[in-house]
C-alpha cells in the first residue's frame, strides 16, 4: 500500500491540503526525469519522435477517460483549459446573452470568462449556492432555476474549490443539451478522484487536472472538446498548428497541443501514472482515503461544526466545514501551520469561515488527530 514515504512530503508537516496542488510520488517524478533525460540525450531525435509519443499518451488517457483520442489534448492545467473554452465561446455570444455559473467557482477561471466576455455584451450570472449546501438534487434544481431564455452557456466546477461541493454535472449537462445550452465543466478535481466517462457525460467542453488527484508531475491536464466544436477552437498561443501535423487527424489537436519547445515530460508521464495507479490498486487507495475523509468529518462534526455539503453522498476525498463565523481565518491558519505544523485550507467564503481538508495515500489518522487536538485548543 502507498504511504507518505512514497512521496516527498516533509515528515514534520501534517499535509491535509492535497486538494490545492496535489503531491507527486517519487516514482512518478523519476519517470518524468527519465523523459527529460531522454530528450537531453538527443534533443533533435526526441522532437522527431514527439508526435508519436504524444499520440500514445493521448490514446492511453482517452481510454481511461472514456473519450476518443482525437477529442482531447494535453494542456498545462485546468485554468488553461477554461481560458481556451472562454476564448472559443465568447465570440459566439450576443449582447444580453448569459453564461450561467455558481458563486463557488475558482477565481482564476471566472477571471478568464470576464476577460474573454469583455466587449461582447454577454454577461456572467451566478446562481447562489447557500452554505451549508443542500443535497445534489436540490443543487441541481437551484442551478437550473436560474436558466433563462438568455442562458447560452452553463459553466460549472465538477467539485467546487472553496467548499469541496460535488455538483450534479451529469444531470445538468443532459438538461442543458436538451435546451441547446453549451456546457463547460471545470473538472480540476475529477480525474482519478471521481468516476469520469467523457463520452457519456456529453458536455461541450471538459477540462481536468492530472496533477491533483492522479498525483502526476505539475503541469499535466487535459482539455476535451465535443467534435461539433472542434472547428471553433482557437489556440490561445499560436504555434505551428497544422503546419507540423502531430495528430495527423484533425486541426483541433494540432492547433492546441503543440507549443514549440516546451516541457512535455508531465504529459508523457501520464500513461505511466495510469499503470502506477493500477499497480497500487487505486480502488483500495481511494477507499482508504474516503474512509479517512469520513473519519475527519465525524471528528469535526463532533466539535459542533456544520458540514458545507451533503458529504455522506459525495464520495470525495475532500471535506469542508463551517467554522464559527467570528473566526479570524488568517490567525487560525497561521496558528495551525506555525504552531501545530498542519497544512490545511482555512479561508473566508462570503460571510462564512471555512476549513477544507483533503485525504490521499499519504494521509494518516494521526494527521487528522493532530488537526482535532489543535482545533480543541484554538477554537
Ligand atoms: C475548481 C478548480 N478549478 C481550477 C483550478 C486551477 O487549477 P490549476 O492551477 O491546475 O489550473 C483549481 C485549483 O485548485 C480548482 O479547484
Amino acid at each position: 500500500m502507498l504511504t507518505k514515504a512514497d512521496f516527498l512530503l516533509r515528515d514534520d508537516i501534517h499535509f491535509l491540503n492535497h486538494g490545492s496542488f496535489g503531491a507527486c510520488p517519487r516514482e512518478l517524478l523519476d519517470v518524468q526525469r527519465s523523459w527529460q533525460e531522454r530528450l537531453e540525450h538527443q534533443p533533435v531525435l526526441f522532437h522527431r519522435e514527439l508526435a508519436d509519443l504524444m499520440q500514445g499518451a493521448r490514446s492511453a488517457i482517452a481510454d481511461y477517460l472514456g473519450a476518443q483520442p482525437t477529442d482531447l489534448v494535453y494542456v498545462t492545467n485546468s485554468t488553461f483549459g477554461v481560458s481556451m473554452a472562454a476564448a472559443m465561446i465568447a465570440p459566439m455570444l450576443a449582447p444580453g446573452e448569459e453564461v450561467l455559473t455558481t458563486d463557488h467557482e475558482y477565481g482564476a477561471c471566472l477571471r478568464a470568462w470576464r476577460h474573454h466576455l469583455q466587449g461582447t455584451g454577454a454577461e456572467i450570472v451566478e446562481a447562489c449556492l447557500p452554505l451549508p449546501a443542500p443535497s445534489m438534487d436540490e443543487i441541481e434544481e437551484l442551478i437550473w432555476s436560474s436558466v433563462t431564455s438568455r442562458t447560452r452557456v452553463l459553466f460549472l466546477s465538477h467539485v467546487t474549490s472553496p467548499t469541496a461541493i460535488r455538483l450534479p454535472v451529469e444531470n445538468l449537462c443532459a438538461r442543458a443539451r436538451e435546451r441547446g445550452i453549451l456546457t463547460v465543466i471545470d473538472g480540476a478535481h475529477a480525474p482519478a478522484h471521481l468516476p469520469l466517462h467523457l463520452h457519456t457525460l456529453n458536455a461541450d467542453v471538459y477540462t481536468g487536472n492530472f496533477h491533483k488527484w492522479m498525483c502526476t508531475p505539475k503541469g499535466s491536464a487535459f482539455l476535451w472538446v465535443h467534435p461539433s466544436l472542434h472547428r471553433a477552437v482557437q489556440p490561445l498561443i499560436v504555434s505551428w498548428g497544422n503546419l507540423i501535423p502531430t495528430a495527423g487527424d484533425g486541426s483541433f489537436v494540432d492547433d492546441v497541443e503543440y507549443l514549440g519547445t516546451r516541457d512535455v515530460s508531465p504529459f508523457l508521464t501520464v500513461p505511466e501514472a495510469l499503470q502506477w495507479m493500477h499497480r497500487n490498486e487505486w480502488d483500495l487507495v481511494q477507499m482508504e482515503a474516503r474512509d479517512l475523509r469520513d473519519y475527519g468529518m465525524h471528528m469535526l462534526l463532533r466539535k459542533g461544526l456544520a458540514a458545507c455539503s451533503d458529504w455522506r453522498a459525495d464520495e470525495l476525498q475532500m471535506g469542508a466545514v463551517l467554522l464559527p463565523s467570528s473566526t479570524d481565518v488568517q490567525w487560525l491558519k497561521n496558528e495551525l501551520y506555525n504552531t501545530h505544523r498542519i497544512e490545511v485550507v482555512v479561508h473566508r467564503v462570503f460571510d462564512h469561515a471555512v476549513l477544507r481538508f483533503s485525504t490521499h495515500a499519504h494521509t494518516s489518522k494521526g494527521d487528522l488527530d493532530a488537526l482535532s487536538m489543535a482545533l480543541n485548543r484554538l477554537l
